[in-house]
């Protein structure tokens, strides 16, 4: 089986100016294409049939585990499986979690949660910026819903996707790895981080989220 290029949900250049045409172009052709070609030439893609990608996930998650039970020596101790497939899971998310002239305030069920949780939504908003930019080397800030209806923001290091965790639900996410924000914004991970919240953030994708969490 051969997984195909996912769709980006707009033009390259729809996010201007808080991502540009070049850099969103790169990140898709160049970054996620990437991914996705050396996912295709895996054993485990190539002899599959029809698996879905997230069942890839949970099958280089496990090849992960066991490979973290000493199966594998030390500095092995991960699995292209997992970090592939969780990388074009991780990037179709990001960019379904943004739009065209997005973001502003919150809007339905999440505005909701987070006024209940939160003294507002800056102070949410403060939160998710404060981690993201905590974050050490490449990865994710993912905003979830757990079990109990509370939110709560997970820094994903590398690949690592909610998606293989019980309890929690994916509600929206944003790419910290340098290549989503250095030709834009430099070091400026920060201001990266408050302009894609403050201007592209899709609250309908966010609900529809937190109706299937
Ligand atoms: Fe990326």
């Amino acid at each position: 089986m051969k997984l195909p290029m996912p769709a980006l949900p707009y033009e390259y250049d729809a996010l201007e100016p808080v991502i540009s045409e070049r850099a969103l172009e790169l990140h898709y052709t160049g970054h996620l294409k990437g991914y996705v070609d050396k996912l295709n030439r895996l054993p485990a893609v190539v002899s599959s049939d029809k698996k879905k990608l997230e069942e890839l996930i949970i099958e280089g998650k496990k090849e992960k585990a066991k490979n973290l039970l000493g199966v594998l020596p030390p500095g092995e101790h991960t699995s292209t499986l997992y970090n592939l497939s969780a990388q074009v899971y991780n990037h179709m998310f990001f960019f379904r979690s943004l739009i065209p002239n997005g973001g502003g305030d919150p809007t339905g069920e999440f505005k909701e949660v987070v006024e209940g949780q939160y003294e507002s939504w800056e102070a949410f908003k403060k939160r998710i910026i404060a981690k993201g930019k905590a974050l050490f080397g490449s990865g994710w800030v993912w905003v979830c819903l757990d079990d109990e209806g509370q939110l709560i923001i997970l820094k994903g290091l590398d690949a690592e996707t909610p998606l293989v965790y019980r309890g929690i639900s994916p509600l929206f996410c944003i790419d910290v790895w340098e290549h989503a924000y250095y030709l834009d914004y430099n070091l400026d991970r920060g201001r990266y981080l408050k302009l894609v919240i403050d201007k592209l953030l899709n609250w309908e994708f966010i609900n529809k989220n937190m109706v299937n969490a």
